[in-house]
């Protein structure tokens, strides 16, 4: 039946739009460039697991877009078997042991939390990456680097996103690939280094990247480049299994990231708040529907600010945020024709040259479902190389409270619970979700920094209220609240008299190209649709 039903709305698609869902028969990896999906799919069909193929897309993506991702980062996955309990497993890298509360008031650079080493938090993406292959994987974890070793050897094609990224910088392109200026797109690019560090990833089991010679060369560069992280701390590194935040909308029972991400109680929340409202009957993107969907982000993003951190130092009120008291009570706050004045102002979110992230999702044939959000937080993350394992470093120092009262690379503010302390995981808005209604699947989430909930959001209500397949879904102009800074974003695409109804209702809006990017997978048994957002020029593979 659900088999009969994809198919249908393949036909739809296929008939309606010019560029259709992918599909797959035996699974799907949809990512966010296409070289990278294609090695996950190769892992599948060589009879690798969904996690196979998520920490193997991963690592190609670390290879094929540096700005976004890759072994000097980290991130969290989702892991919803087919049947059993969901895993989620949290590779986030955490503040270095040398770290204080006031390291980033006191430091001589204005910009010493986003650009050198100070910024860059203890990477945390191979270990993690090992770890959860060795705890849920299939193939030997050789075999699941070697995709991205064989890009990194041989060479790859610039997608359309890193030219876009580098276009400007002339160091990094002379860093990565050995180049006196930036490649363009299509220009073919290799990274022997890299290609070196993975194998030797594969051979350790993730170690050669915490007590190795790996973790050597990390250091010594992190250290060069003004940093404090020292091998005890990549060594004291542990990932985490947490509990997964669990929802239900519309029928449909999701799975989603707990803190320390905020985007799953973000999410959850909000959905919680719009499943009292028939948004179908408001129609999609409409003025009505689109005001909704903003008050109960603005409410979800305050909570955010105000009460988020790292839970193994503070107690987040997870339960309580998603009561059907708050949910109420939010709902009760929201009045259908207008918005309230800000109270608080905040930089405007600057939106464009921010790109550290990159979300995957896969499905498997036997329906286990993973969603895999891997960043090294701005492009480029902190922009120091290392030279002898080719790794970009992170900056993810800068999603902590760096200096109070002032907000982070992406307009966001905290509090006191996300400030800086040795050991502690910064706040994230990375938010992998997975929503299952009967053998029907749903593999969801973005990158974008805290567009990432929103977009991821905008998706999931876009398949569940207004039957879109998963290409429309992720393509369709999106809005976005953080309700600090007080503005409505609104992508382009969103007609004239539906902002006119919005500025009525009091919003601030402000217009601009998303780029956030959204990987969605909707699938059943024997047929997976799957999409990647075009604003990031991704494709998915299939495995027939
Ligand atoms: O963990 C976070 O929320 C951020 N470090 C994510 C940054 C991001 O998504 C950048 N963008 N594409």
């Amino acid at each position: 039946m659900r088999v009969i039903l994809l198919s249908v709305l393949l036909l739809v698609a296929l008939l309606a739009a010019a560029s259709p869902p992918e599909l797959g028969r035996k699974g799907m990896v949809a990512a966010d460039e296409a070289q990278c999906s294609a090695a996950g799919a190769e892992l599948l069909a060589r009879g690798g697991n969904a996690v196979d193929a998520a920490v193997g897309t991963a690592l190609a993506c670390g290879v094929t877009q540096p700005s976004a991702s890759g072994l000097g980062g980290g991130g969290f996955a989702l892991v919803q078997p087919a049947g059993g309990e969901p895993l989620a497993f949290d590779f986030r890298e955490v503040a270095p042991a040398a770290a204080t509360r006031t390291m980033f008031i006191e430091a001589a650079q204005k910009d010493a939390s986003t650009l050198g080493g100070l910024a860059v938090a203890v990477p945390a993406e191979g270990p993690g990456l090992a770890a959860l292959h060795k705890r849920l994987g299939r193939l030997p974890l050789s075999a699941v680097v070697e995709p991205a070793a064989r890009l990194a050897e041989q060479g790859f094609a610039t997608g359309f996103h890193l030219a876009r990224s580098i276009a400007k910088e002339d160091a990094l392109a002379q860093a990565l690939f050995g180049l006196p200026r930036p490649p363009l797109r299509g220009d073919r690019v290799r990274r022997p280094a890299l290609a070196r560090t993975l194998r030797q990833m594969g051979k350790s089991g993730g170690a050669s990247l915490q007590t190795g010679e790996g973790a050597t060369a990390l250091v010594a560069a992190i250290q060069k480049a003004g940093g404090v992280v020292t091998k005890a701390d990549l060594a004291a590194w542990t990932p985490r299994e947490r509990p997964a935040v669990r929802f239900s909308y519309r029928g449909w029972q999701g799975v989603t990231f707990p803190p320390p991400s905020s985007g799953g109680v973000v999410l959850a929340q909000i959905l919680g708040v719009l499943e009292g409202y028939d948004l179908a009957a408001l129609g999609h993107n409409s003025a009505d529907a689109l005001h909704l969907m903003a008050e109960a982000m603005k409410h979800a993003y305050a909570d955010r600010a105000r009460l988020m951190g790292d839970p193994d130092r503070v107690a987040v009120p997870v339960a309580a945020l998603l009561s059907p008291a708050r949910v109420a009570a939010v709902r009760a706050a929201i009045v259908p024709g207008r918005t309230f004045p800000p109270d608080r102002y905040g930089a405007p979110v600057d939106i464009g040259k921010d790109a550290g992230t990159q979300h995957i999702s896969v499905l498997d044939a036997e329906g286990m479902a993973v969603g895999l959000t891997t960043t090294v937080n701005t492009a480029f993350g902190s922009k120091v190389v290392d030279p002898v394992t080719g790794i970009v470093l992170n900056n993810q120092m800068d999603d902590f409270v760096a200096r109070p009262g002032e907000p982070n690379a992406f307009g966001l503010v905290g509090s006191e619970a996300n400030a800086v302390a040795p050991g502690a995981r910064p706040l994230s808005s990375m938010s992998p979700t997975v929503l299952r209604k009967g053998d029907r699947t749903l593999v969801v989430g973005a990158s974008g920094g805290p567009f990432i909930i929103s977009s991821t959001l905008s998706a999931i209500v876009n398949v569940i209220d207004f039957g879109m397949d998963p290409q429309a879904a992720v393509s369709a102009p999106r809005i976005h609240h953080q309700w600090s800074p007080n503005s409505l974003v609104v992508d382009e695409g969103i007609p004239e008299d539906v902002l006119r109804a919005l500025r009525t209702r009091g919003h601030e809006l402000k217009v601009m190209p998303f780029f956030s990017a959204v990987q969605m997978i909707d699938g059943a048994p024997g047929a997976q649709l799957g999409a990647s957002d075009p604003r990031k020029g991704g494709l998915p593979a299939g495995v027939r």
